[in-house]
């Protein structure tokens, strides 16, 4: 083993040993990896505080019996209302952003800071999609997710907003007469949408495995519940993008429509970061982003830690190709050491699902 090789392996080496897991992220990572621990540190307690005070209702048994676990104090103790819960969550995972964007600047394009908006999005009700810092990121952006997890995000958010602005659209249903015809109508904005989703995933991230981006979260809720299989003469009949106002730049600019009978190939690739380096703060040293809709909205401003990128200590130097035995061959040592990234999915925002689920009812009364 060459010196210069040693060398880089005791550096990795020493690296991970002072990593740690916050969230989604390897502290190792992040420019400020002291500051990024107590900051998810400070999110969790505030986020404790939050439950105590607003959502156990005196049950602080609970919440300690269950360690703090939503799932398992929804089970244990239903009482608590999960809409609380979730809403100390959202508060949570929005603190989890300003740690991110202060700490770990240089990682605001990655597949873990991209997922970490998601879990925002996952939680929060009513989130504001557009006010979100570095999300989605834009297509040419260093260091970024292998997928562009925030565009699928966005697309899947407007198409779900145009699944329910289709079945209510007065103008096509007044030319509709026949009850027939109105369940015909209401299944092709359904099928219409199902395919742009479909078209969404695949078309925006078409080497990454559609099961690590959702697909089977949509089949499971959606697809399978909603007849997918039976679609083709829908989408054969009507004119999604057009007629069914799919392809508008609101509604998630999908021009592509597939069908149960010509799904698209499923793309074979884990998640990795993309390789170059975010290496200043790309908002400046201090910036504020808002955080709900104009109403309610509050302000949070982040205060980014240090100016300077320590890229050195990043374990960056070997190839990202989504492919973990490249890695390790190439370093000689430690596989589960670089492929950040990896075992990272996308989880399908449970409200973007409501959403469609209540054309789902409409649909069937
Ligand atoms: C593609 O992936 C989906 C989701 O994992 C799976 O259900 C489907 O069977 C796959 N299709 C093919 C042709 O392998
Ligand atoms: C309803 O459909 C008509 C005709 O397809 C379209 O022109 C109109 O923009 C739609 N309205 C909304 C609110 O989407």
């Amino acid at each position: 083993m060459s010196q210069s090789r040693l060398l880089f392996v005791l550096g990795a080496l020493a690296t991970f040993a002072l990593s740690e897991e916050v969230g989604y992220f390897d502290t190792s990572m992040c420019t400020d990896s002291k500051g990024m621990t107590s900051c998810y540190k400070d999110a969790d307690i505030e986020y404790t505080s939050c439950v105590n005070n607003n959502c156990v209702g005196g049950s602080q048994a609970c919440h300690d019996s269950c360690g703090g676990s939503v799932t398992c104090m929804n089970k244990q103790c239903p009482s608590l209302g999960m809409d609380c819960i979730n809403a100390c969550e959202c508060q949570r995972s929005a603190h989890q952003i300003d740690c991110a964007s202060a700490s770990c600047w240089n990682e605001v394009y990655s597949c873990e800071y991209q997922n970490t908006v998601g879990d925002f999005f996952a939680l929060c009700t009513n989130p504001n999609y557009d006010t979100v810092p570095f999300w989605p990121a834009p297509d040419d952006a260093p260091d970024a997710c292998s997928c562009n997890l925030g565009k699928i995000e966005k697309k899947e958010h407007l198409i779900a907003l145009q699944m329910t602005e289709c079945s209510n659209n007065m103008t096509n249903l007044n030319q509709i007469t026949k009850t027939d015809a109105i369940a015909d109508y209401g299944q092709a904005c359904m099928c219409c949408g199902m395919s742009a989703i479909i078209s969404a995933i695949y078309d925006t991230c078409p080497d990454t495995k559609p099961s690590l981006l959702g697909i089977t979260e949509w089949n499971d809720a959606i697809f399978v519940p909603s007849d997918w299989a039976e679609c083709g003469p829908y989408l054969e009949a009507y004119d999604c993008a057009g007629d069914l106002g799919y392809g508008r730049a609101d509604a998630g600019a999908i021009s592509n429509y597939y069908q149960p009978s010509s799904m698209p190939s499923n793309g074979t690739k884990t998640l990795f970061n993309k390789d170059g380096v975010v290496s200043t703060p790309v908002s400046g040293d201090i910036f504020t982003w808002q955080f709900g809709h104009s109403m309610n909205a509050v302000y949070h401003t982040v205060t980014v830690a240090s100016a300077k990128a320590d890229v050195t200590g990043k374990g960056k130097a070997s190839g990202r190709d989504g492919s973990a035995t490249t890695t390790a061959t190439e370093t000689g040592a430690t596989a589960e050491s670089t492929q950040p990234g990896a075992g990272v999915s996308l989880g399908v925002s449970f409200w973007t699902m409501v959403g469609t689920v209540g054309i789902l009812a409409w649909l069937t009364f």
